[in-house]
């Protein structure tokens, strides 16, 4: 599949529908929205920029937040058209609706090079249920459409997948193209030793990634709780850990599946262990595990423990390429968060392409200060997964093939 990019397209005079990802984290404060974190409107703007240069009218559409399909005020897109006006230092033309005359109306107005933000695309039912009426009066507003929203992409909603059966031609973004290239490009011949890092809250959300990879990595290195059902499928005690008990016999046949593909699966060999999950709790590094010696009764595993964060570095220490997603311990609490941070830094040391796959992990690395140590980090959470996972995205799939 040879999707047409947005290089490929005529775009001087037309009216371009883009549809970005622009669900950032917001925080309140004195009554009014702050975004948090910009990365994501910032990683659009080759694609906005680009536009503006070729002469087009860019009409850019975004979802923000879960509005359930009516207008909802706190998830109004207005906050982020004044942030984006400063990034592109151009006046962006904020349409309070997303759809039908008041676009209609803003767009009619828009000189070459102008940009224009279209309210909330959840703010009507007709997205998320990708109704194909809602598409259409979508389409309508533009000539062109750009998919830049990767994080979106795993969504078949009208402003991602519907849209493309009413215009003449759809195309990826520069930004859509880069996570493209990343997450499945690079990782289809990875440069050796390939290595995977594996953390995050459950097995149950990594089953597909850990089987996709298990074809391609070397060495896969196992954190996070999802480390604790492991464990315990091989028999060592957990204490009060959070374990999912009804995925232990798919732990096996992952452990099993492993030594098939000759990939070396590690998991930690010894634990932060905490009476219980609070800032002040007391935690202590339990000795190396086995059978007969895990998490202490009434304890759990809340990050790695010292000796694996050893052997964890010298794996990364040794690798070409590396694969990280999901926290390797409850980072959110700084005390528990020593396991993650020295994963980061590792990767922030090593030589090899260094790519952070989506989610809480990249929210780890930015808290960290590393971000821009690492090759690539996707602006990606669910869309990274189901990408490594080999999956088709609906947003990429709906986009026109290039001849
Ligand atoms: P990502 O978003 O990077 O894919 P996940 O959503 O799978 O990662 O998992 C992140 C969550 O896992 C974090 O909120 C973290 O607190 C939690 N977590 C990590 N280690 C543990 C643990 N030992 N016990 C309970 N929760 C954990
Ligand atoms: C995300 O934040 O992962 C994307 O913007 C998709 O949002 P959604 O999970 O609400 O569809
Ligand atoms: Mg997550």
């Amino acid at each position: 599949m040879k999707k047409l990019s947005l290089r490929d397209l005529e775009v001087r005079g037309q009216r371009v529908l883009t549809r970005v990802d622009f669900n950032v984290p917001t925080d309140e404060r004195d009554g009014r929205v702050v975004i948090t974190d910009d990365t994501r409107i910032r990683e659009s703007l080759p694609t906005i920029n680009y536009l503006r240069e070729q002469g087009a009218k860019t009409i850019l559409m975004a979802h923000f937040g879960r509005p359930k399909g009516k207008p909802v005020e706190k998830y109004s897109l207005r906050p982020v058209a004044d942030h984006l006006q400063t990034l592109i230092d151009h006046p962006v033309a904020f349409s309070t609706d997303t759809i039908g005359k008041i676009p209609e109306e803003i767009i009619s107005h828009m000189n070459d090079g102008d940009v224009a933000l279209l309210e909330n695309v959840r703010f009507h039912a007709g997205e998320e249920a990708n109704d194909p009426k809602f598409a259409e009066a979508l389409a309508k507003l533009g000539d062109l459409y750009v998919n830049d929203a990767f994080g979106a992409a795993h969504r078949a909603h009208a402003s991602t997948a519907g849209i493309t059966k009413f215009v003449k031609q759809s195309a990826m973004g520069f930004l859509m193209e880069k996570e493209i290239q990343y997450l499945s490009g690079e990782l289809e011949k990875p440069a050796k030793p390939f290595l995977v890092i594996m953390g995050g809250s459950k097995v149950s959300d990594k089953i597909g990634v850990l089987k996709a990879l298990m074809e391609k990595a070397d060495v896969i290195l196992i954190g996070g709780a999802m480390a604790n059902t492991f464990w315990k499928a091989q028999g060592v005690p957990v204490g009060s850990s959070r374990v999912e008990a009804d995925k232990l016999d798919l732990a096996r046949e992952l452990l099993d599946l492993a030594k098939k593909k000759g990939v070396r699966f590690l998991l930690p060999v010894d634990a932060l262990e905490a009476d219980r999950i609070e800032a002040g709790a007391t935690a202590r590094n339990t000795s190396r595990v086995s059978p007969t010696h895990g998490i202490s009764d009434g304890w759990q595993a809340v990050d790695v423990g010292r000796a694996t964060i050893g052997l964890y570095e010298e794996e990364i220490a040794k690798a070409k390429t590396i694969l990280w997603n999901g926290p390797l311990g409850i980072f959110e609490i700084p005390a528990f968060a020593l396991g993650t941070i020295a994963i980061a830094e590792a990767l922030a040391r090593s030589k090899a392409t260094t790519i952070i796959g989506g989610g809480d992990s990249v929210t780890a690395v930015k808290q960290a200060g590393l971000a821009d140590k690492m090759t690539f980090i996707s602006t990606g959470g669910g869309a990274a997964l189901e990408l490594l996972e080999g999956k088709e995205l609906p947003g990429i799939a709906a986009l026109s093939e290039r001849s």
